[in-house]
């Protein structure tokens, strides 16, 4: 199936149409179909993205964790890197609505979106669990490609209210990323969280090319029992699977627990 997928055109191809390069003496900004957006609207686009990201995770690292319980076996160090992916998003939720309270509507979105998406990663896992973590590596794909328009945006000048100096990002987004001094500006903030989505998108890659049962989780480490979801950020399709069964393996056990 991961083959067979492999094999298609990427989804972000398919959908996700870059605005043209502007004609000389023309701003971008100016092309027919580049979308300006405020920074509101940014942050209504971000609160609804996270609330979608957050779920895969913890669909995915549940059924595991109950198929663990039920079968008296280990699960090869998968569950602890899809909670954590899952709380990671939940972080970058609890940021934006720091600076966003969604209004009764998008509230509503969210909970008939949450309904239909969690029964729907619910069945689909239960079904082709690989096939579920290579849409959602495509969809994390599509997370890095939003929050580089939003930078590219930012860089343009298009949103005044992030690149003013006085501007402060939530203190809950410095605690979490352990922000350093001077680097604490909107700009800082979206480069930390979409290093995270491109994590995501490699580790989900990759776990759909593995063997769902049999293969260890590579970005796991038993010793430390930490998550090296940081080293997929670099492989956009995620590791082939004998190079992640390599990886486990350098590991020396990892992905046992
Ligand atoms: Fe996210
Ligand atoms: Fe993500």
């Amino acid at each position: 199936m991961a083959n067979r997928l492999r094999a298609l055109p990427k989804l972000s191809t398919l959908q996700h149409r870059m605005p043209p390069e502007p004609a000389p003496g023309t701003k971008s900004s100016e092309t027919s179909d580049y979308r300006a957006m405020t920074e509101s609207q940014w942050l209504v686009r971000f609160v609804f993205l996270e609330t979608v990201a957050g779920v895969p995770g913890a669909v995915a690292g549940g059924l595991r964790h109950l198929h663990s319980i039920r079968r008296f076996k280990l699960d090869q160090g998968w569950i602890k890197t899809l909670l954590e992916e899952s709380y990671n998003e939940r972080m970058h939720l609890i940021t934006f609505t720091e600076l966003y309270r969604p209004g009764r509507l998008m509230r509503f979105l969210v909970f008939a979106t949450q309904g239909i998406f969690y029964n729907a990663m619910f069945v689909g896992y239960l079904i082709s669990p690989s096939f579920c973590h290579r849409m959602v590596g495509y969809l994390e794909d599509e997370a890095v490609s939003t929050y580089t328009k939003c930078l590219e945006q930012m860089d343009r000048g298009r949103l005044p209210q992030w690149t003013d100096g006085g501007f402060r990002i939530p203190e809950i987004a410095v605690k979490y990323w352990k922000m350093p001094e001077g680097r604490r500006t909107m700009r800082d903030l979206i480069l930390y969280i979409r290093a995270d989505e491109a994590s995501h998108r490699g580790v989900n890659h990759t776990l759909g090319n593995l063997d769902q049962v049999d293969d260890p989780n590579p970005f796991i480490d038993e010793h430390s029992n930490v998550s090296h979801m940081h080293f997929a950020a670099g492989k956009p399709a995620g590791l082939e699977r004998m190079e992640a069964l390599e990886k486990a393996g350098a590991l020396k056990g990892g992905g046992s627990l």
